[in-house]
């Protein structure tokens, strides 16, 4: 692992668990310094600090990993988030925006409270952390000389398969991630040559409570491929984004094909029915 590599720091909100703590063990397996963020989970936060360190190599000297709370939520508390992570490291390259509130509503149950809560999580955080780091990395920049080598910062999205294969579950959760869809592009845009924005979008990869082992496994093999993504899939899929220097604006669907599909209900809903996709 060479120096620079090492010295790399990215930000991966929501990693105390799940697929985000996949995200993190596999960024720094591959020699990135990792902030982990977290709102609830504060145990599971340390001790996926603590197994990021350990992947890194012996000598690096630097902070290896640490935690950092934070509502995403709270405008001002988001807006201090990434200048905690600076203080720490002294520098961040990268941040995966992988936290995301996920409650259930539809269109008879829909609220703006509902709205507000996917859009300020999902959607305005991501995007108050891309301009976050965009004005670090412009600060930095002004204090290197002029023939220092620059590689872009990068920002990834966790999107969702179902943007392009839709249905009216988890309505505010789904035009969260339109919206962040939407932001993916105009931020690359906007944001480039500094940064680059890239959209890694899984199809159903981890369980929740709502179905049970079986249901999950046998939701898991309906698409093309017989199998959707695993964690493994979409961490390899995120760190590709983050080290490929020359991909922006786009989104990678990681999902064994579902999206190719149709299916008239989220998939968390459909344990227990006849499995079937619509016409
Ligand atoms: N799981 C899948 O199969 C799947 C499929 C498609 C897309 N995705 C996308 O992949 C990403 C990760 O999925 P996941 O299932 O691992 O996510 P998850 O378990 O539903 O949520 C990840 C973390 O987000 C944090 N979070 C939620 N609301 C927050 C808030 N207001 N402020 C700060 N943190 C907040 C929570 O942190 P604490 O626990 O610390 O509170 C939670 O552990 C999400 O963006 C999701 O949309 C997942």
């Amino acid at each position: 692992m060479s120096a620079a590599s090492s010295s790399r720091v990215v930000l991966v909100t929501g990693a105390a668990r799940r697929l985000g703590r996949e995200i993190a063990l596999a960024l720094a397996g591959a020699g990135w310094r990792v902030a982990v963020h977290y709102r609830g989970s504060a145990e599971d936060a340390e001790q996926t600090v603590a197994d990021c360190a350990g992947l890194l190599a012996a000598d690096v000297s630097q902070v290896k990993s640490a935690a950092f709370a934070c509502d995403l939520n709270d405008e001002d508390a988001v807006r201090r988030l990434l200048p905690q992570v600076v203080a720490q490291f002294g520098r961040v390259d990268a941040v995966v925006n992988n936290a995301s509130t996920f409650e259930f509503d539809d269109a008879a149950s829909f609220s703006y409270a509902a709205m507000e809560k996917h859009l300020r999580s999902n959607t305005g955080a991501a995007i108050l952390l891309a301009q976050a780091l965009h004005t670090h990395l412009l600060a930095r920049q002004a204090q290197q000389t002029e023939n220092t080598e620059r590689q872009p910062g990068c920002v990834v999205n966790l999107l969702d398969q179902k943007l392009w294969n839709p249905n009216p579950d988890f309505f505010s959760y789904t035009l969260s991630k339109a919206a962040l869809e939407a932001a993916n592009t105009l931020l690359a845009q906007a944001l480039a040559p500094v940064l680059r924005v890239v959209g890694v979008a899984p199809g159903l990869t981890m369980t929740s409570h709502m179905l049970s082992a079986e249901e999950f496994a046998a939701l898991h093999r309906l698409s093309p491929l017989g199998r959707s993504s695993t964690p493994a899939d979409v961490a390899a899929t995120v760190r590709f984004a983050l080290e490929n220097q020359s991909i922006t604006g786009t989104t990678l669907l990681v999902d064994g094909g579902q999206h190719l599909m149709k299916f008239g209900r989220d998939f968390s809903l459909m344990g227990g029915a006849p499995l079937k996709t619509i016409d």
